[in-house]
């Protein structure tokens, strides 16, 4: 409970994690697995509408367009689609909702408010169905991890979760962002099923998140912190904000930040424990919230009662 109180005022250290979550982080920073090598400063100074401009500059959404190596030796440019993910809603949505999977969604009745949104983003296998008085039934936009397209019991290709909306997928790659290494070695190979994809439903936007963009976001998170964060991709929770705040004037984030009702129930559809999913091991997922903490323009009773965060879209920010 403590420390949901700390982060509701953006006032938590790792060293108030729990003994195993702060071993797991030590561990993650000793291996550093995708070779991070960071150059910047670590300080957290900027104030709120500093720390917009700077993400506005610097969080431009990217994604594979085919034109560089290698893959667009291998034939990549005719098969992304035509409109880049950025020009999809080239006039901005109005208010866009980011749904989080936790747990403490449950019992939230958020549903309709959620769904009056004009665009919803979910990720991964997250369903609506059964779900719909809690999360809504709205789905915009999806982001999916490599996982969800490679592991056989997601049923990528054939459930209606991946179908009717726009779909947007990453994978880890090294820091160094090289493509061909990355292309070599994924941490889960979503480029075949990405092409069988594109060619069996070539009018369906899907878009795989280009790794400069992905290690941008963690570049400006550690710039952001004082503590060394973990030199692992940022979550898609944190990805899929950003994509928002690219494309919508308002954004409003659901269970991001916890409520009253913080659970260790890691997701609202599935009966497993684990702080680690709201906290944070592998991605520096404290850190991000806190992040997002201070850039919250709502009000305390709706960061308590609904845990929801308001943010302003880039187009609505003046630098
Ligand atoms: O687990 P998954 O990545 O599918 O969940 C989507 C996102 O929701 C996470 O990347 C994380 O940012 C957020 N999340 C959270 N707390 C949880 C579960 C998920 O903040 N308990």
């Amino acid at each position: 409970r403590a420390l949901l109180y700390r982060l509701w005022k953006g006032n938590v250290s790792s060293k108030m994690l729990n003994p195993r979550l702060q071993k797991a982080m030590r561990d993650y920073l000793a291996a550093n697995k995708h070779g991070v090598r960071f150059r910047g400063r670590r300080e957290a100074r900027l104030s709120r509408s500093e720390l917009l401009c700077e993400l506005r500059r610097r969080a431009r959404v990217r994604t594979l367009d085919g034109t560089e190596a290698p893959f667009s030796a291998l034939g990549w440019r005719p098969l992304v689609p035509s409109v880049p993910l950025g020009q999809l809603h080239p006039r901005g949505l109005r208010s866009c909702a980011v749904v989080m999977s936790a747990g403490a969604i449950l019992n939230s009745s958020l549903g309709e408010e959620i769904d009056s949104h004009d665009a919803v983003l979910r990720f991964n296998s997250a369903p609506t169905h059964g779900y719909e008085k809690d999360v809504g039934n709205k789905t915009t936009v999806r982001i999916i991890n490599s996982q969800i397209l490679t592991n056989p019991s997601h049923h990528f290709i054939d459930s209606s979760l991946y179908k009717d909306v726009i779909l947007v997928a990453w994978d880890p790659a090294p820091y160094s962002a090289n493509l061909n290494l990355w292309y070599k070695k994924p941490d889960y190979n979503l480029f075949t099923p990405y092409i069988q994809h594109r060619r069996r439903h070539p009018t369906q936007p899907f878009y795989i998140l280009h790794p400069k963009f992905i290690w941008q976001l963690w570049d400006l998170i550690q710039e952001n912190t004082k503590e060394k964060i973990q030199p692992n991709p940022p979550s898609s929770g944190f990805i899929g904000i950003l994509i928002m705040m690219s494309m919508c004037r308002e954004v409003h984030v659901y269970e991001y930040i916890p409520s009253v009702r913080q659970t260790e129930l890691c997701h609202y559809h599935e009966l497993y424990y684990d702080a680690a999913c709201t906290l944070g091991a592998y991605h520096p997922l404290l850190y991000e919230k806190l992040l997002v903490q201070r850039l919250n323009m709502g009000t305390q009773a709706d960061l308590h009662r609904k845990g929801k965060v308001v943010l302003p879209g880039f187009r609505a920010v003046r630098c």
